[in-house]
């Protein structure tokens, strides 16, 4: 917790969801963050419900103009970047292929090519996905020395990201070792307060609110499912760690999975989700969706050796979590939401596993 007080962090995409929940922890340990992100386009945002607006200096900015990037960092200098922007959706990356490949790609090189011009040490979270992977459609977790790919858009233009942070390492930090990155993937993610379109919890969360049944589009997949703060607890460490006196060690890539019990089926998901929040389920897996990757497991041993990182959460106990926050934060104003953030941030640090 020391590390992080006074620490000057920048975090892009602090206005959505896996961004929200950073800034409100790096809030509690008292960092001094910076954000740049687009405004939220979601309502209600995390970022709204939070009112992180007052806790953050905080920049609406577009990662694809380099010029407003590097302002930013300048303004900045932050000894800690955890880049979280993106375009991240699957379907949204068929909609839109040039754009998600802009803001994913030249997204992250603008942020790359900022941080050049420091001068003193920073480390760099640069945050991809576990579809960085050319997925074979293994039943055992990806490594981070398999093959990168992808087929949709969203997945190759994270995998190319993951290639433009390992040419800048190597290209321009590594002579003198100011800047040091690493790439984290992780798996997919739930918590309270994703409001994206098209996922399967915000969904949920809507369709329940709303007294109708929820609509579920793809209920055989398979994913690794891991609270918002497994992956999140797992950057705070890789950042400390790169930012120490040995911290070029860790300039590489990591996983951030669940344990393999937590590897479950779109349907165990919401059958999950009904025990908290009580509903009905319309199955509507359409047969001519576009591809998804079906099977996605993480291995995760790179980060459980050397980061001494392990998920805490039992695949249960993220979901009640998750449920709880949604049907609780309905009727709460923005100091209860905080408040109930906060609590279940604190319950996470202290590493307990039970449900309540
Ligand atoms: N949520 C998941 O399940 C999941 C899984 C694996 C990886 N990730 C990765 O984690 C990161 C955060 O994802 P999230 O779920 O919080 O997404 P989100 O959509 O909730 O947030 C995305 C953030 O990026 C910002 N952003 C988007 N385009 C931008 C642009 N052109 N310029 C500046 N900012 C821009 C948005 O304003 C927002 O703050 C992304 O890099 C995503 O690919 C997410």
């Amino acid at each position: 917790m020391n590390f992080w007080n006074g620490r000057r962090v920048l975090l892009t995409g602090h206005t959505g969801f896996k961004g929200g929940w950073l800034s409100l922890w790096l809030n509690k340990m008292g960092a001094q963050v910076t954000g740049l992100a687009l405004q939220p386009t979601t309502e209600p945002s995390l970022f709204d419900q939070l009112g992180l607006e007052h806790s953050l200096n905080h920049h609406y900015a577009d990662v694809r103009n380099a010029e407003a990037v590097s302002e930013i960092v300048r303004d900045a200098q932050p000894e800690i970047v955890f880049h979280l922007a993106a375009q991240p959706l699957v379907l949204q990356g068929y909609a839109e292929p040039v754009e998600t490949w802009n803001v994913n790609v030249m997204g992250t090189i603008h942020v790359l090519q900022a941080l050049r011009a420091l001068e003193h040490s920073c480390a760099a979270v640069m945050v991809t996905t576990d579809k960085v992977y050319e997925n074979r459609e293994w039943d055992y977790g990806y490594r981070e020395d398999d093959p990168l790919g992808g087929y949709d858009p969203y997945s190759s233009a994270k995998a190319a990201a993951e290639i433009a942070v390992s040419s800048w390492r190597r290209a321009f930090f590594s002579a003198n070792g100011t800047v040091r990155a690493a790439t984290a993937r992780a798996g997919n993610v739930i918590g309270g307060g994703d409001w994206s379109d098209n996922r399967i919890v915000p969904d949920f969360a809507r369709a329940l609110s709303a007294g109708e049944p929820v609509t579920v589009r793809n209920r055989y997949a398979t994913r690794p499912w891991q609270h918002v703060l497994e992956p999140l607890s797992g950057y705070l460490r890789l950042a400390q760690l790169l930012f120490e006196n040995d911290g070029l060690q860790y300039q590489d890539a990591f996983n951030f999975g669940p344990d393999a019990e937590a590897t479950r089926t779109v349907g165990d998901l919401v059958a999950e989700c009904l025990k908290h929040w009580p509903g009905k389920v319309y199955d509507a897996s359409p047969a001519d969706a576009p591809h998804e990757a079906g099977k996605l497991a993480l291995a995760v041993d790179r980060a459980r050796e050397r980061l001494d990182w392990s998920p805490r959460w039992s695949f249960s106990r993220g979901v009640e979590e998750t449920v709880v926050w949604y049907r609780d934060s309905r009727n709460l104003d923005r100091d209860g939401v905080r408040e109930l953030t906060l609590r279940q941030i604190q319950m996470f640090e202290d590493g307990t596993n039970e449900a309540k």
